[in-house]
């Protein structure tokens, strides 16, 4: 495939933008190469600037469930811009998409929208820290809740230790606060619990988690976590950012019947524009801002363009009873295609899949933490990378994402695909 009108844009945009990329990962620092910049999108079809056409397994990091411009958001968006894009003042859509999440979300009573999963996650934390009266929380090694500074921590030096910044700009102030555990280990939870006594506020988590490849809990994971919050008067946050209205209508809460305290929302629930939502129980989404004292605001929250295509987005996803069965049946159907074929040419790999999201990581062994996916071999990810990039295949430039599957590939694209792996493994 021939990528020059990319390349020439990549380097103007670099004169201008900082990595000519406005969010990290799009630059393909991770695997090598110049970026292909995108002019369009149609079902589970990407094409860049050079008229080539890729299967989207990215599908914008997650909003696409049901591909690419799916017409009712489209067409709800188109409608609604002749409106006006933005008043600053209560609408009525605002009630009717909060309506329909809480219908379809376990346990939460009220939803407040934001316009990212960053903005979602810095404020759920706020709110459990008001409400807690608490300050510290903990969050899982591996896990992403978004780039705000409370999250961008690193393991410090001993287990039970404060984290440390892992940007420079975040404080040793704020990393104090932030606890960092390890994945699907409830006794490294405990430990840190017990370790901090009447202190932690809040533990979130990806309950599946994406960020490290997909990785989901290991049996009695979410379960533990729930039991050690109730003993200890610790909120559990769900970030379901990537899992929600995902991996079943009404997140892994429903999946695994657990019941988080916080939920944060993104992607999906914005249909493909710019999104994110908290919700919980009356008794806690009550102490916010105006109603109670922890502040949260926003200029274009609840935008009208925004609300629209989530409200369209959710519309179909609660009307469409088989559409989770669909999707992981094509999962499955890739993930075993997939196996046979790095099998067939020996390539040691270990590939998790759950609902829509799946991952190959290219290591041996179970893969159940960051540690174990750190594991996996860069360099063939590399290679496998740009060898279905160039069988017209694009997947996250990065090992630790996970893919998403959209409800718009057909088995005859996951054929094709299967069949790129084949070729692909041939080169590893
Ligand atoms: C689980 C999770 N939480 C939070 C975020 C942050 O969301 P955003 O990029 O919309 O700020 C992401 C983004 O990928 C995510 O995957």
């Amino acid at each position: 495939m021939l990528y020059q009108r990319s390349s020439a844009l990549f380097k103007e945009a670099q004169e201008v933008i900082p990595g000519g990329v406005n969010s990290p990962v799009r630059a393909f620092n991770a695997v090598g190469g110049t970026p292909i910049f995108a002019k369009s999108a149609k079902g589970a079809y990407v094409y860049d600037e050079d008229g080539n056409r890729f299967i989207d397994y990215i599908n914008s990091w997650g909003p696409m469930l049901l591909g690419h411009a799916f017409p009712p958001v489209v067409d709800a968006v188109i409608e609604k811009t002749k409106l006006g894009t933005s008043f600053g003042m209560p609408t009525a859509i605002e009630t009717e998409i909060a309506e329909l999440a809480v219908s379809m979300v376990p346990n939460i009573d009220k939803i407040r929208f934001v316009n990212s999963g960053t903005e979602a996650c810095m404020s759920a934390i706020r709110l459990a820290r008001g409400f807690t009266k608490k300050d510290k929380i903990i969050k899982f090694a591996g896990c992403y809740h978004g780039h705000s500074d409370s999250f961008l921590i690193a393991a410090g030096s001993g287990a039970v230790t404060f984290g440390t910044p892992n940007s420079p700009g975040v404080t040793q102030g704020t990393a104090k606060d932030t606890l960092l555990a390890r994945y699907n280990d409830l006794e490294n939870v405990k430990e840190l619990v017990e370790a901090n006594t009447n202190e932690i506020a809040a533990i979130i988590i990806e309950p599946v988690a994406g960020n490290m490849g997909c990785i989901p809990p290991v049996d009695g994971f979410l379960e533990g976590l729930r039991h050690l919050c109730d003993a200890h008067h610790i909120l559990l946050i769900f970030d379901e950012v990537m899992t929600g209205f995902r991996l079943a209508k009404g997140g892994v809460q429903e999946l695994k019947g657990i019941k988080a305290d916080i939920v944060c929302f993104g992607k999906v629930v914005g249909g493909g524009l710019p999104v994110g939502a908290f919700a919980a129980r009356n008794e806690i989404m009550n102490y916010l801002a105006p109603l109670g004292p922890v502040y949260q605001a926003g200029t274009l929250s609840g935008n009208p363009l925004a609300m629209a295509a989530g409200l369209a987005m959710l519309k179909a996803v609660n009307a469409d009873t088989g559409l989770m069965n669909r999707l992981e049946e094509k999962t499955k159907y890739l993930h075993n295609g997939i196996a046979d074929a790095l099998n067939k040419n020996g390539v040691a790999h270990t590939i998790n899949s759950i609902g829509s999201m799946i991952s190959v990581h290219f290591a041996e062994g179970a893969v159940v933490d960051f540690d174990s996916a750190a594991k996996g071999n860069n360099e063939t990810f590399k290679t496998f990378f740009h060898g279905m990039l160039n069988a017209g295949i694009y997947i996250a430039p990065s090992a630790f994402e996970t893919w998403f599957i959209t409800d718009a590939l057909t088995y005859e694209d996951l054929n094709a695909t299967i069949a790129a792996v084949e070729q692909v493994a041939k080169t590893l």
